[in-house]
């Protein structure tokens, strides 16, 4: 298995299956310092970086708690309006970078366009994790979906995978290139217009990615083990910020997964993912049911970027 030391966390067509386990088996070892909500020294001395060109909670946060757990530093900015790249000088990526990397150990950037990650680790002397590129790739969060999966289950083979919502979205760009490393297989249901793009597809085609598309979760639900969801009434990616217009469409019934389907036609066992925020989707009275994890994914978003950091910076070789 290749080191992961200095390694840029860019995509999850990079990764392969035993990647994934030395992960996890990292995020297990680290589990319990969370767990006990102490802050330990593993990364005593080392500095976080964190490079935030588009709104975040979950994923700037849990990277940023990650960190105070080991015992490192963290500095960084959550709007890029505040700094050259966001005002009349439009500061390159580059010229960003070649700051950034003098005063951090790790990079941990989301932005707005597709690719922007791979383009700060080619300037970068020191690793960069993508938090979320555009609709291009989200791996931090995919791998936390994976990690919960993996726990539940205590598999990530012979599973269908669900996969609801926006299929443009950087979410299941990753899940479904992870989905190459095992013997899994994927259920998509989106609406036309945000469908799996041909060259998507082609990829996926490529990867020998099993995958079919449906029309409806009604129709295809009760097939699931784990269901994966995203909003279909959610902001442009592509921008660093879109505000709510005075109307906010509704989620068609075919992309909705309410208690009431869940009672009628899923497996028991089935699990619900979702990367947050939600919309109407997946209704609140969803939380109460035994299918929910997407809270149990807060704290495992947490362990997992732990993992991560302590990984790219040699505490865990
Ligand atoms: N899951 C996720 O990416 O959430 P945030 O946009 O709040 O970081």
């Amino acid at each position: 298995m290749r080191s992961f030391i200095g390694r840029d966390i860019l995509s999850l067509k990079d990764f392969e299956r035993a990647e994934f386990f030395r992960v996890f088996q990292v995020a297990e070892d680290l589990k319990p310092i969370a767990r006990d909500r102490r802050n330990s020294d593993l990364l005593k001395g080392k500095t976080l970086l964190t490079a935030f060109y588009q709104p975040s909670t979950r994923t700037r946060l849990a990277t940023e708690a990650a960190m105070h757990r080991l015992g490192g530093h963290v500095l960084g900015f959550s709007d890029a309006k505040m700094t050259r790249a966001g005002d009349f000088y439009q500061e390159s990526i580059k010229d960003t970078v070649h700051m950034l990397e003098y005063y951090g150990d790790v990079i941990a950037m989301r932005h707005f366009q597709q690719g922007a990650p791979a383009e700060a680790a080619r300037w970068a002397s020191v690793p960069v994790i993508n938090c979320g590129d555009g609709w291009g790739e989200h791996p931090t969060q995919v791998l936390t979906d994976l990690y919960t999966t993996w726990l539940e289950k205590g598999t990530l083979d012979g599973l269908t995978f669900l996969c609801v919502g926006d299929m443009r979205m950087r979410t299941m760009h990753s899940i479904l290139y992870a989905l190459s490393q095992f013997a899994s297989e994927a259920i998509v249901v989106g609406p036309p217009e945000m469908s799996l793009l041909p060259e998507f597809k082609a990829e996926l085609d490529e990867r020998n990615v099993r995958y079919r598309e449906a029309e409806s979760v009604v129709d295809v639900i009760d097939q699931a083990d784990v269901i994966y969801m995203e909003p279909v009434v959610q902001p442009d990616y592509t921008k660093a910020r879109d505000e709510r217009g005075a109307e906010v469409g509704r989620t068609p019934e075919a992309y909705r997964v309410t208690r009431e389907l869940l009672k009628a036609r899923a497996k028991e066992d089935a699990i619900i993912l979702h990367s947050l925020p939600r919309m109407d989707e997946l209704p609140p009275d969803v939380d109460a049911t035994r299918h929910a994890r997407y809270w149990a994914e807060a704290f495992n978003g947490v362990v997992m970027r732990m993992a991560l950091l302590s990984l790219v910076l040699g505490a865990a070789e």
